[in-house]
């Protein structure tokens, strides 16, 4: 008797289940077309405050929260050529030379943390490690201070934004407010995703296919297409005996954790601009996207993919930018 309830019941609740999850669905997408996928549209926070975005956007181009008033965040992070620096590693004050590769700072709020390793939990946590970094910024608050104070124009800025006017926690608010404004939205890809069929091209259509079925979604998915998760670099085959000369940051999230099984974990970097950011991987070592794609395959996934297939993910992932922000402060 019991069994014969459950029994009904299951199928009850299995043309329930229907109803209220594979109907709409059907339904949605017939109107819409819309494309179920591991990857989902970027979307603009809605709720920033418009002169908080704007006194940030000044800061991130303000030489003077360096120690010789030459480096700004926009030095190595530029706007108009995808957010990153070009360069394998970036160069701070004095032509000092770091050891990581800059990542784009465009879509970075969406990120589970900051920096290759994660070191950083929070877009402000972030600011403190550029500002104070002998090889970038080399600087400190209190002189970073200073300097905005001997200035009328951030005095205004910041007494109209906040409370306690300039201090670090308010020049760090500002500066993590901006950059949750830098979301690329409305790539081909997106509208795309949301309906519009011609949005893309048959190459790239084909290259999105391949990056799914070959696995890259596994680890690049999301809305940032990647930037969710920490992934050892090497799960086929040894990356860094490869390569040679491991150094320290090549431990990656070990440095954060001190926890053996995240030693070569790095967080899986967004795909989003990839196309524009040029050199590759933490340690800047891959020059093309081409190279980039197959050391993903052979080292990530176990695979050697033909040079076709190669083509057409590169096609793809072409498809993944949006807009990028072009206003100087
Ligand atoms: C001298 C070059 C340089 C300067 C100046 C610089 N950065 Fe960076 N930035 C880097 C490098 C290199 C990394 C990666 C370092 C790492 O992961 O250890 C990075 C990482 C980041 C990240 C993390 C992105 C991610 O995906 O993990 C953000 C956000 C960022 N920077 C914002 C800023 C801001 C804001 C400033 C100014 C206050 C700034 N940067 C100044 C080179 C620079
Ligand atoms: C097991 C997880 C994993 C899989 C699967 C994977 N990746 Fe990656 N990908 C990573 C990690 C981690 C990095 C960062 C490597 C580093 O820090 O040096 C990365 C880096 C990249 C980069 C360089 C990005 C940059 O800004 O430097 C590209 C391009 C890329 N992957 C594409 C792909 C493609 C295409 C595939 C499928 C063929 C793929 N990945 C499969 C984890 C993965």
């Amino acid at each position: 008797m019991i069994f014969w309830i459950s029994e009904k019941l299951k199928h009850g609740l299995a043309t329930m289940l229907f109803m209220v999850l594979v109907w709409p669905v059907g339904q949605a997408q017939a109107e819409t077309m819309k494309i179920d996928s591991p990857i989902s549209p970027l979307v603009k926070p809605a709720t920033l405050d418009a002169d908080k975005v704007a006194l940030g956007r000044k800061l991130f181009f303000e030489p003077r929260l360096s120690s010789d008033n030459s480096i700004s965040c926009a030095h190595c992070h530029d706007l108009a050529q995808g957010g990153g620096d070009g360069s394998k590693f970036s160069f701070g004050v004095n032509g000092a030379e770091g050891g990581m590769n800059s990542p784009t700072v465009y879509n970075a709020g969406l990120n589970v943390a900051q920096f290759w390793d994660g070191r950083a939990t929070s877009l402000e946590e972030q600011v403190n490690g550029p500002t104070h970094n002998p090889v970038e910024m080399n600087s400190d608050w209190k002189t970073i201070i200073t300097k905005l104070k001997n200035d009328s124009e951030y005095n205004r800025l910041f007494d109209g934004l906040y409370k306690q006017g300039i201090n670090a926690d308010n020049i760090r608010d500002a500066i993590a407010t901006f950059e949750r404004s830098l979301v690329t939205i409305n790539s081909p890809f997106d509208r795309y995703l949301l309906g519009d069929n011609s949005a893309i091209s048959a190459k790239q259509k084909q290259g999105y296919a391949l990056f799914v079925n070959y696995g890259c979604t596994s680890c690049h998915q999301g809305a940032n297409v990647g930037s969710n998760m920490f992934e050892v670099l090497g799960v086929f085959d040894d990356y860094f005996r490869k390569r040679g000369h491991i150094n320290n940051n090549d431990f990656g999230r070990f440095n954060v954790t001190g926890n053996e099984e995240d030693k070569y974990k790095f967080k899986v970097p967004s795909l989003r601009l990839v196309t524009l950011t040029a050199p590759y991987f933490h340690d800047g070592s891959v020059e093309t996207l081409d190279e980039a794609v197959q050391k993903m395959a052979y080292f990530q996934l176990g695979r050697r993919i033909p040079k076709a297939d190669v083509e057409a993910i590169i096609a793809f992932l072409e498809s993944l930018v949006g807009e990028l922000d072009s206003q100087t402060p």
